[in-house]
């Protein structure tokens, strides 16, 4: 084996009142649905915890002020497969648009009508991608083998995908008003907080669609419920929600639904939620684990934590 490290499973979220359970472990290892705040990073420290490994890429639910005043190094796996959450966004994108969800529950009660089903060819439509990172960069060159124009908004431009792919670089307005699809793949930071927000969703094209498998907290859950009802967007695919802590990943089937945001858009039939499952493929979860414990092995060994939260080369 190529890391000898003796690890212990524990079901319940790590939160402030469940970290008393990491006492006696080195490094803690978590993942988006723990709450690393001041509260949670206190009691690790005073355990004696050494390390934060996060199986994630995003570290926005790490309060890393605390991290940086109680030296808690913070380490996350910064790629594990990009292919897994662009393949996801552009399923909700096909899913949505040919209604397989409806058509699925449809077929299953002998109901073979084809009402209510028509979608639209992806072919020579006008895909917007936000963020073109590693993720956004896979979907962009995804969506012009569909034969799709692609506008992408970034603050950091990828001269590859503009010279070799032909991706628009455009500002977001131009972006929001011309795309029969949108796609979010920038990080949340307080700059793309609600970066959907009424004002943008009043500027995109009628009947459009919206797709975020990046972070819930992008969206104003509000304001796209409000521009569903009023067929402004014409649809919306989401794997994330911003108040998915708690109810992403659990099964609450036997409970009565306490968000009422969240229960008001599962009741649209052109929006499709999934709950945050776009890094869920086997080759994401091979990586994330091999990233994980090299990350902690490279600590143990006081090598340089090429992964680290905040490192400019990570
Ligand atoms: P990345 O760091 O490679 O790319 C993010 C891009 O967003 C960068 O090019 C950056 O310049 C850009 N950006 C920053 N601020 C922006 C702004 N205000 N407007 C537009 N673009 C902006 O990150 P990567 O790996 O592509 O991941 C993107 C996001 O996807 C992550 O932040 C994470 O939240 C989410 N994610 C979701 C997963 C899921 O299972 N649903 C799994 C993995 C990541």
């Amino acid at each position: 084996m190529e890391f000898q490290h003796a690890l212990t499973f524990f079901e319940p979220r790590l939160t402030g009142q469940t970290a008393p359970l990491a006492k006696g472990y080195d490094a803690i290892c978590a993942f988006v649905s723990d709450r690393l705040d001041e509260k949670t990073l206190a009691v690790l420290k005073a355990q004696g915890t050494k390390l934060i490994a996060l199986r994630s890429a995003g570290y926005n639910h790490v309060d890393l002020e605390a991290c940086a005043r109680f030296n808690l190094p913070v380490v996350r796996v910064p790629e594990y497969s990009p292919y897994a959450v662009a393949e996801h966004a552009v399923c909700l994108i096909l899913g949505l648009n040919r209604k397989i969800h409806r058509a699925f529950n449809r077929v299953r009660e002998f109901n073979f009508s084809l009402d209510g089903l028509v979608g639209f060819d992806l072919h020579g439509k006008t895909v917007g991608v936000i963020g073109t990172g590693k993720i956004g960069a896979v979907f962009a060159r995804i969506m012009r083998g569909f034969g799709c124009r692609v506008l992408a908004y970034d603050p950091k431009q990828n001269t590859v995908l503009q010279r070799t792919y032909g991706i628009e670089y455009v500002d977001l307005d131009t972006l929001y008003r011309q795309s029969d699809v949108i796609s979010l793949h920038a990080p949340l930071s307080p700059a793309t907080h609600h970066l959907i927000n009424d004002s943008a969703l009043s500027r995109l094209k009628r009947g459009s669609m919206l797709i975020n498998t990046s972070r819930g907290a992008l969206i104003d859950a509000n304001a796209l419920i409000s521009a569903l009802k009023n067929g402004s967007l014409g649809s919306a695919g989401l794997d994330v929600y911003e108040e998915e802590e708690g109810i992403f990943f659990e099964n609450l089937s036997d409970q009565v639904m306490q968000d009422d945001t969240l229960a008001r858009l599962l009741t649209f039939p052109n929006v499709l939620v999934t709950s945050h499952q776009a890094f869920l493929t086997v080759e994401a979860l091979a990586n994330i684990a091999h990233t994980t414990l090299k990350n902690i092995s490279d600590f143990e060994l006081g090598l340089p934590l090429q992964n680290q939260v905040g490192n400019p080369i990570s």
